[in-house]
């Protein structure tokens, strides 16, 4: 059954469609550009071997709380916790917000993908490469071909996103997810043990993955961490959709870590892909969003063979991109269906507006509607302003709410017999207790203070 009403919900065909499509959500740009340039930042190996520890405490207890969440009420997040104690029904109005503010920016910045896609498969790699890449700020500023381009690329996969949340849960999504997942992992693995032949390129991978020790610090573990909750889709209300569209039967503990597994995999192939080619062409130190539009061009310019490798490497994005946005807007359209009881049509027409509104605002935002609203756009305008808003205070506080409500209010009981409903108990029942109550809410709370901290100029430990 797909689509779903109130009273039939819609459901994933089985485990493994679950699976697939809660990893799709998980892998996005989050893996693909953030943690290789953070790797980088921190220190290399030790980077990676602090975020598998923390994947597999921190951001697996937190995954499987939600999950267990949205399948214990069969609701997306604006109903599950008032459901579960009448008085705390604020706390999932508040992560409702987040998916509705984080999806307009995200089809945005998947319009540039989309955009380097078309660019670089029609032979226009040496345009994207141009002028030391500053076409990219050329390009988003409106300054190389009108603001109108921007738009049409947004709109474009904006509306592939509504289409696919058109047609359901299992005919959309989990279809969609069953088609771009493996071409996704196999473009990936192809392409990465193409640029291990090229010669030198050893060098950079030694760069990437030799565990510099001495940048072990706070802000390893904390870098680590936050990527963990961005990268693994948490705090943001997807998880708790897509729970609510698991069958009783299936185990939430395996699910977990599978998708927990298939999101690092790719996050450390990614970093093998991209850190050691810019290395190794002299880009080693780029850091932030231009890694992937202004560097990594000029890196596949001079490649042999980059002409090939530019088109596929920017299509996986692109498929990477639209799992996790077509996962962000269908939590959108969910939390509107189980707040205001709204149909899934309209509900879906309503946030498509927003994301054509929002996603215009962030646009324009680059053009006439530059303002400088320090520090909350980081650079990055209206886009920067949505990304610092939800990631570094939306996305900490609601996580924090969770571990709080989950250890504290409702007690973790009820969500450690839901994980076990499937009848293969709960193996890291006791981890699962101590992460909930006394971990996750520590850790959450230092990324929040440091964070607020960091871009306020007060301090940093980054
Ligand atoms: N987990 C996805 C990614 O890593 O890109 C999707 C995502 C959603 C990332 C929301 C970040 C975010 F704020």
């Amino acid at each position: 059954m797909s689509g779903g009403t109130e009273s039939e919900r819609a459901s994933f065909s089985g485990r493994i469609g679950f699976v697939i499509a809660a990893a799709a959500s998980a892998v996005g740009l989050g893996n693909l550009w953030r943690f290789p340039y953070l790797t980088s930042h921190y220190g290399g190996g030790i980077f990676v071997v602090v975020y598998i520890i923390m994947a597999l405490t921190f951001g697996f207890s937190l995954m499987a709380a939600e999950i267990a969440i949205g399948r214990k009420t069969g609701r997306s997040c604006t109903r599950a916790f008032r459901d579960l104690s009448e008085k705390h029904g604020w706390i999932g109005a508040l992560a409702g917000i987040v998916p509705v503010l984080i999806v307009p920016y995200y089809c945005v910045i998947g319009g540039w993908v989309f955009k380097w896609f078309a660019e670089s498969a029609s032979g226009g790699l040496s345009v994207l490469a141009s002028d030391g890449g500053g076409f990219w700020w050329d390009y988003i500023t409106g300054g190389a071909e009108g603001l109108g381009d921007p738009f049409v690329w947004f709109g474009l996969f904006a509306l592939m996103c509504t289409v696919c949340i058109a047609a359901g849960v299992e005919k959309g999504i989990e279809k969609m997810s069953k088609i771009l997942m493996p071409a996704l992992l196999a473009m990936i693995v192809i392409i990465t043990a193409y640029e291990l032949t090229l010669p030198g390129i050893w060098d950079g991978v030694a760069f990437y993955l030799n565990p510099d020790v001495s940048k072990l610090s706070m802000g390893t573990f904390l870098g680590a961490t936050s990527q963990i909750f961005y990268s693994m889709s948490l705090a943001m209300g997807i998880m708790i959709t897509y729970g609510s569209y698991m069958r009783k039967e299936d185990s939430i503990e395996k699910s977990v870590r599978n998708i927990s597994m298939i999101d690092t995999v790719v996050a450390i192939l990614a970093g093998l892909l991209i850190v050691p080619s810019a290395f190794m062409f002299g880009f080693g130190d780029s850091q932030s969003m231009g890694l992937m539009f202004v560097s990594l061009p000029q890196v596949f310019a001079q490649m042999p063979g980059g002409s090939i490798v530019a088109p596929v490497f920017y299509l996986m994005v692109l498929f990477a991109a639209m799992t996790s946005a077509i996962s962000l807007l269908e939590a959108a359209v969910s939390g509107f269906v189980d707040r205001f009881g709204s149909g899934r049509r309209k509900s879906l027409a309503v946030s498509a507006l927003v994301v054509a509104g929002l996603g215009a605002l962030c646009i324009l935002g680059f053009g006439p509607l530059m303002t400088d609203l320090a520090p909350f756009d980081q650079g990055a305008g209206w886009l920067g302003i949505f990304d610092t808003v939800t990631n570094s205070l939306l996305m900490p506080i609601v996580a924090i709410l969770t571990c709080a409500f989950i250890g504290y209010v409702i007690k973790t009981e009820p969500i450690e017999d839901e994980v076990e409903a499937c009848g293969n108990g709960f193996r890291s029942k006791g981890l699962f207790r101590i992460m909930i109550r006394y971990v996750c809410p520590i850790c959450l709370l230092a990324i929040l203070v440091f964070g607020l901290a960091d871009m306020f100029g007060l301090f940093s430990v980054y």
